[in-house]
């Protein structure tokens, strides 16, 4: 029998994707949300990114990392208790498994839990880890950051040590960034800590080329997700009627970036019909960069209190330790 609906069965649109993308396309200013750069080839794009000369921010914490996991690690250790060590958005646990390697052989008694939002990442962390670190506690939790630490919280009553790695919290505004870290202190309790890896201030034309890097793999990255609106949403941006602009501004410490019409279009996309003005933006993404003395207010705001500073060699990162007051 023929199936009259095969276009529908092959085809199936994410909603939740389609109304965000319209929300952001059709607001004013235009905005398209960062969090869908990550499809498959946005995850590759992205290695791509962290791989370049100009982007420093994982080589910096990776070197934190390697070169201070003694220090990392007594301070996560602390008072010597059990603890659960949460890494929100773990991806492949590259810089952690330094941690993780120290902390088995200083025999501390924690159990590793990643939680991330893609079910492969969290398969491959609980396949891949365990074979390479013998002996390591593992429970692997895939959804939303405060559900997963609900759950977290009900699998234990152990102390809580989460790790927010790689300055994810700058792809947030500072106020959402404030209130993100309000809601992270309401899932724990006195006692727990945060591992915060925060981007700092610096030249700008240091930060700015991390997000123009020469071989154009941060101009793909944004242009990506246009191309996964075209085959998710059978949409029809022509990709080469957009570029890629990023700006810093340092004083406010804000990255961002846009990507400009280059000219007057219109693109159908989800039923409806979006049109652009020639040099009109959509606005892509933020990486806000923060100073030492930002990061310990945004500390004590939400109910934490900057205990311990990390810095890579030159300065330019900063994983901070912050304990729930
Ligand atoms: C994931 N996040 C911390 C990166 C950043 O630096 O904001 C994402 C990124 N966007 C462009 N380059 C890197």
């Amino acid at each position: 029998m023929k199936n009259t609906d095969t276009s529908v069965a092959e085809f199936s649109i994410n909603q939740q994707f389609c109304d965000d993308i319209l929300a952001g396309l059709t607001a004013s200013p235009k905005y398209l949300e960062a969090k869908y750069f990550y499809d498959t080839r946005g995850d590759e794009l992205f290695q791509d990114i962290m791989n370049c000369a100009e982007y420093y921010p994982t080589k910096c914490e990776l070197e934190i990392f390697t070169r201070q996991t003694e220090e990392l690690a007594q301070a996560i250790i602390a008072d010597g208790s059990a603890f659960d060590l949460i890494e929100l958005g773990a991806g492949d646990a590259m810089k952690s498994t330094h941690l993780l390697r120290h902390l088995l052989n200083q025999r501390a008694e924690f159990t590793y839990v990643p939680i991330d939002i893609s079910g492969h990442v969290i398969n491959y962390l609980q396949d891949a880890l365990p074979a390479a670190l013998p002996g390591l506690q593992l429970t692997g939790l895939t959804g939303e950051y405060f559900e997963m630490l609900e759950q977290a919280a009900q699998l234990s009553q152990r102390r809580k040590v989460v790790m927010f790695l790689g300055s994810n919290i700058g792809n947030m505004p500072v106020t959402d960034a404030r209130q993100f870290c309000v809601e992270l202190r309401s899932h724990l309790t006195a006692g727990d800590s945060v591992l915060m890896g925060v981007d700092l201030k610096k030249n700008p034309k240091i930060i700015l080329a991390a997000y123009n890097d020469a071989q154009g793999f941060t101009r793909e990255f944004n242009l990506n997700l246009l191309t996964r609106i075209n085959s998710e949403l059978r949409a029809n941006f022509n990709i080469e009627a957009f570029e890629h602009y990023p700006t810093y501004d340092p004083q406010t410490g804000s990255c961002k970036s846009y990507l400009i019409s280059l000219t007057d279009q219109q693109v159908q996309l989800c039923g409806q019909t979006i049109s652009f003005a020639k040099d009109e933006y959509i606005y892509m993404e933020i990486s806000q960069k923060y100073t030492v003395q930002q990061a310990d207010s945004m500390a004590n705001d939400s109910g934490f209190k900057p205990v311990c500073h990390f810095f890579d060699s030159k300065n330019w990162f900063l994983d901070a330790i912050w304990k729930a007051v």
